[in-house]
């Protein structure tokens, strides 16, 4: 097994991949189009030529990146591809000079083999303002937020929308 960066034509794959655990909120859903426009996110696992797993990695900023969509499927499940996959997207994070990797999960156990300790969502902002205002268990969230480095001191928040402005004012 190895890792390497996702291309365009691994969109689809990475779409079903991700489908498999989306449907009982282990993974958030992903559509096709999202998973095209982002695909420069992504690391596939392969196996003899087939993608056999698959994760992102969000750039917030210098201060903070986010994993997420990481899945193995399930015949390959426990031969270390997950970790792999973990890994390769720390390097990514290296790569950007990112002091921190934030993850929302439930399986902690998991990640903490990788050294992630849990966090307070609270103090990943940027998170909370790109999905999970819009998300519809806001309010009973089952997923714990997990970091590796330092947490970040500052966030990067798109602008409000004009009319919220103007409410404001
Ligand atoms: C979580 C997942 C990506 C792990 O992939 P994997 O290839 O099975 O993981 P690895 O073989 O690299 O396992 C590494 C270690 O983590 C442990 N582990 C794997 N899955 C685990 C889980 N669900 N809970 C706790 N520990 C787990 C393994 O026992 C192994 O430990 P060891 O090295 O001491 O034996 C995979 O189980 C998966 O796709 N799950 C469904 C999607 C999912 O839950 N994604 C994460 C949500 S944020």
């Amino acid at each position: 097994m190895r890792t390497r960066e996702a291309v365009l034509p691994d969109a689809e794959r990475i779409h079903k991949l991700i489908s498999t655990y989306s449907g009982d909120g282990t993974l958030l859903p992903r559509t096709l189009a999202e998973i095209c426009e982002n695909v420069r996110d992504f690391v596939v696992l392969e196996d003899g030529g087939e993608i056999m797993g698959c994760g992102a990695l969000h750039l917030y900023g210098p201060h903070l990146a986010e994993i997420r969509s990481i899945t193995v499927d399930r015949s390959c499940q426990g031969l270390g591809g997950g970790k792999r996959l973990v890994r390769a997207l720390l390097a990514q994070a290296r790569k950007h000079r990112v002091s921190c990797i934030c993850l929302f999960t439930r399986k902690p156990e998991f990640f903490s083999q990788l050294g992630f300790a849990l966090a307070q969502r609270e103090d990943l902002p940027d998170k909370i303002y790109k999905d999970c205002c819009v998300c519809p268990r806001f309010h009973c969230c089952d997923e714990v937020a997990m970091v590796r480095g330092e947490l970040p001191k500052f966030a990067i928040l798109p602008e409000p929308p004009d009319f919220l402005v103007k409410l404001q004012a």
